[in-house]
């Protein structure tokens, strides 16, 4: 890279429009993130800015930004189911790659099913044909522990199994792992994905998901609130701390295109824990907190869910390994939420 930038600087573009092609084509990477505002947009905009500079990484959602995004880089308000909006933005900023976050979670999408349908599956069309047409190189689609349902093995579920998911994003979540499968098989396109856990961050909330007790509870523990659980105590599901989360996207889309094997979706595995365990946790360091139980109709999404997860291809494909455990997620989650 150093001397290609040596070169650059003695040489004229005129005269030597190879060497330009080239490093346009091949040093240049333009990053747009769809749905930047939301748990793990925010924080993989500031990641992904922090590696390719503010400049190339555009940050978009459909609300608009409350400075924590736009401060530092390029934002733009884009509705992830407006095609002509994201190929317009893609041709603007010259966008080389995509990450797609935009989409409706679990408990939202049994309110909403034909919402949810919609929008998860429209933006996933919108940026394969995007990428299918050649207007950009490569794709981020995330996928879910969701895909699995209730015939499922529940103990470390394998990357291929029964997979017949009873909730609206699920469904949605399978079959955009088929759409993203077909597309790299048919067009060629270049898209990778990973199967998220729950994830726990202390930045932005989740929003409408089946596992975001696991976060609301250590803001109540911090307030001095007693937590009152949707989910019952014994009910374990398959989490993950956000820094684990972001480093597992960045790392899959960093490998080399020959290492991924499957264009479906990567099963990933951080922690599996359950509502008495993470309390627990949180008790260690503040003996006064309490909790109490009150399932709600989350608890049956949760319940068609896998315990843990079977990770062994992404760490051989990909090198993928979980750094962070429930006790050190615990004491960064209560120090953070109490600064
Ligand atoms: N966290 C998501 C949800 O609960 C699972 O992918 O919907």
């Amino acid at each position: 890279m150093d001397i290609l930038k040596l070169i650059l600087s003695e040489c004229k573009r005129e005269e030597y429009p190879y060497i330009y092609t080239l490093k346009d084509k091949n040093l240049k990477k333009i990053i747009l993130i769809i749905g930047a505002s939301g748990q793990i947009g925010t924080e993989l905009t500031m990641r992904l800015r922090k590696k390719y500079g503010n400049q190339n990484v555009i940050a978009t959602d459909i609300r608009e930004d409350d400075g924590t995004l736009s401060k530092d880089g390029p934002f733009e308000v884009l509705d992830a189911i407006d095609y002509q909006g994201i190929k317009d933005i893609v041709i603007k900023y010259e966008v080389t790659d995509v990450y797609l976050l935009a989409a409706m979670l679990s408990a939202t999408a049994e309110k909403f099913p034909m919402r949810a349908w919609n929008l998860n599956m429209n933006s996933l069309f919108n940026v394969l044909n995007l990428a299918k047409d050649q207007k950009i190189k490569k794709v981020f689609w995330p996928s879910s522990i969701a895909v699995f349902g209730p015939s499922s093995p529940k103990e470390n579920t394998p990357q291929t199994t029964i997979m017949e998911p009873s909730t609206v994003y699920g469904i949605s979540k399978q079959a955009g792992e088929r759409w993203c499968e077909y597309y790299h098989n048919i067009y060629g396109v270049d898209v990778r994905s990973i199967r998220y856990p729950g994830l726990i961050s202390y930045k932005t909330p989740p929003g409408g998901g089946t596992t975001d007790y696991a976060v609301d509870i250590y803001h109540q523990a911090i307030k001095g609130n007693n937590y009152v659980c949707f989910l019952d105590k014994l009910t374990t599901l398959p989490m993950m701390y956000i820094d684990d989360a972001i480093r597992a996207t960045i790392t899959i889309m960093d490998a080399p295109k020959e290492s991924i094997k499957i264009r479906s979706s990567y099963n990933l595995s951080g922690l599996s824990f359950n509502p008495i365990e993470i309390f627990e946790s949180i008790k260690q360091q503040i003996p006064i907190f309490e909790i109490s139980y009150k399932p709600d109709f989350r608890q049956k999404i949760a319940n068609s869910w896998p315990k843990s997860i079977d990770d062994t291809n992404a760490k051989d494909d990909w090198g993928w390994k979980n750094n962070t455990s429930l006790e050190e997620m615990t004491a960064i989650m209560l120090k953070n939420l109490q600064d």
